[in-house]
């Protein structure tokens, strides 16, 4: 099973500019999350804060009990090998072959001998899609290869813990697809737990078991991927509509005033952009048939209907909806009966949703 990550009140300036603050946040074991955000929001420099590259200056980042924070550079060293990272430009060496770069950290990492590199190198590479380019040089491949070489190079060491700095940036969107489901498939296959950071709404939307979102220093919000999708906040909103409409704008974030002087604009008329109809929780993405079932999502589905009375009711709804009758049964959970919402007062959680007592409580 993947490493758990947990992460706590961690904070990180670069001199006198805080990045972000007292961000806390739990990886599941062998779970997929990921992490949304505006540009400039410091999503890399968390990805390089859980890893060691970059030294927050308070919190902790707990990995099998060493705090990657404050530990020393021998267990930094040690703990590392337990990740495998897509940098956001896939950072492969220029000068080497994609396979000298796949070979790289079993070659600087493991004593195996160069039969078992080959081996390995050329299983990753297929994986990847990649067979039959070991030979070329990063420079002679599109930029979707080379995230896909890079993507190779984060799983030869059959890490615990992937961490993923947009994979889709330079990828088409049948490309991304095609990488959201290899993402999946590998979970699956090594239960690694996964954190990937992206701008891609549709692999938000589709892939991780979790979502969180950074925004004003802060994370606005992490949790089962239903709270996010089901967020009446206008930041999310915004977000996953890629409209102007709402709190973050062009370069800094707006403050009140201009924001009330766009909605003018807006309820004038005026487009404000984004086409797709992003609301509600669709389906999530599975193995491809053949592939083992993920073992994180089993756990997953118990770690969350022990959490679920204290999640929003939109939520609880969209977790009780993607049971089967069969899982319904198990949880004790029924769906809220056809919704008449004309005239309907708000109601409270348990209302709404209408849990019913687990079957161990009913005694
Ligand atoms: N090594 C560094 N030294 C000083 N400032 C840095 C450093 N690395 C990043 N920053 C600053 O931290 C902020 C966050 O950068 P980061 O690259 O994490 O953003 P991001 O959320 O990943 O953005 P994008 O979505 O565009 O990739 C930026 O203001 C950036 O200039
Ligand atoms: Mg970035």
């Amino acid at each position: 099973m993947g490493a758990e990550v947990v992460i706590e009140g961690l904070t990180k300036s670069f001199g006198r500019q805080n990045i972000w603050r007292d961000v806390s946040l739990t990886l599941p074991p062998g779970e997929v999350s990921a992490l949304l955000g505006p540009s400039g929001t410091g999503k890399s420099v968390f990805l390089k804060s859980m890893i060691g590259l970059l030294k927050p200056e308070r919190g902790r980042c707990v990995v099998n009990g060493v705090d990657i924070v404050t530990c020393s550079e021998r267990k930094l060293y040690e703990t590392r090998k337990l990740f495998g990272v897509l940098f956001q430009d896939g950072a492969l060496f220029g000068s080497m072959t994609l396979f000298d770069n796949v070979a790289f950290p079993l070659r600087e990492h493991t004593k195996k001998s160069e039969t078992e590199i080959r081996r390995i190198v050329l299983e990753k590479l297929d994986l990847t899609g990649l067979a039959g380019a070991e030979k070329k040089l990063p420079g002679e491949i599109s930029g979707g290869m080379r995230k896909r070489a890079g993507l190779a190079r984060a799983l030869v060491l059959d890490p615990e813990i992937i961490l993923v700095d947009e994979p889709d940036s330079g990828l088409d969107p049948v490309r991304t697809t095609y990488i959201s489901q290899l993402f999946i498939d590998v979970n699956a296959q090594i239960d690694a737990t996964f954190l990937i950071v992206t701008h891609n709404i549709n692999l938000a939307r589709t892939v991780p078991d979790n979502l969180g979102m950074l925004f004003r220093k802060e994370l606005v919000m992490f949790g089962p991927r239903e709270v996010l999708l089901t967020s009446e906040e206008p930041v999310v909103k915004q977000f996953l509509g890629g409209r102007m409409d709402g709190p973050i704008g062009m370069s800094e974030e707006k403050d009140s005033a201009q924001i009330a002087a766009e909605r003018a604009m807006f309820e004038a008329g005026h487009h404000a952009g984004g086409v797709e109809d992003v609301t509600g929780i669709p389906a999530q993405m599975q193995p491809t048939p053949g592939v083992p079932t993920r073992q994180g999502a089993i756990r997953r589905k118990d770690r969350v209907m022990k959490i679920l009375h204290t999640l929003p009711p939109a939520a609880q709804e969209g977790i009780i909806a993607s049971l089967t009758p069969e899982e319904q049964r198990r949880y004790g959970v029924t769906p809220r009966r056809s919704v008449v919402t004309v005239g309907r007062h708000t109601t409270s959680p348990a209302e709404d949703t209408a849990i019913l007592p687990a079957r161990g409580e009913l005694g």
